[in-house]
């Protein structure tokens, strides 16, 4: 599955990342420690850390490996990051939400919108995502946009700011419900 260059719904638009928005997820993200408990990258020290990062993305999505994706509301207000990472069998999906946006079900509507765009797609789409097992929010968020848990993944990931060492992720997939 290739995704689609943006995603539309009601509240959000969500278009490529671009450099320009390096500043904003440095700010709201990257050295954020609540944001990044729970994500497996170390806290950015810098904003030069984060201009890697975006520059590392920026050519994953050229390669056509790796979709990143800002989604803004239709005041063009920043709400948060969505990534799809294609494979032959499968699309995987992570998410962040802006601290002073959650609960208010941008979460939601952002992986809803991918699955609403999966459930289109030929063949037999399949879309997971992963969450350490400590992150309630994200599996809450995972769950009510329609993902099943598969069950515990164990010493299956790292989140370096919650505690040193691999640790037990949740995994989560979601097919196509049979017509
Ligand atoms: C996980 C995250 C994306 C959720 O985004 P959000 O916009 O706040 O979620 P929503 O408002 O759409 O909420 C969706 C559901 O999750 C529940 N939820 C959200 N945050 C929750 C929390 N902290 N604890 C328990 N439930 C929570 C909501 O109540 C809602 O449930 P409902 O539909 O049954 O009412 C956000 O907390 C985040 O960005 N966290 C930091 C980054 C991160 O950990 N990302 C996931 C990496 S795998």
């Amino acid at each position: 599955m290739t995704p689609p260059p943006e995603f539309s719904t009601p509240r959000l638009r969500l278009r490529p990342l671009e450099e320009r928005d390096t500043q904003l997820l440095y700010d709201s993200v990257t050295s954020d420690p609540l944001t990044m408990r729970y994500l497996p990258w170390a806290l950015h020290a810098s904003l030069e850390n984060t201009r890697s990062l975006v520059a590392l993305y920026l050519s994953s999505r050229q390669a056509g490996e790796k979709f990143f994706y800002i989604a803004e509301t239709r005041d063009a207000e920043p709400v948060g990051l969505l990534t799809l990472y294609p494979s032959p069998s499968k699309l995987t999906l992570g998410l962040i939400v802006i601290a002073r946006h959650r609960r208010s079900g941008y979460g939601r509507e952002m992986i809803r919108s991918v699955l609403d765009w999966a459930s289109r797609e030929p063949g037999e789409p399949r879309v997971v995502a992963d969450c350490d097992v400590e992150n309630l929010a994200s599996a809450a968020a995972l769950r009510s946009a329609g993902f099943a848990c598969t069950g515990v993944l164990p010493a299956a990931g790292r989140s370096p700011n919650a505690g040193p060492g691999k640790r037990d992720l949740l995994g989560f997939s979601w097919s196509r419900p049979a017509t």
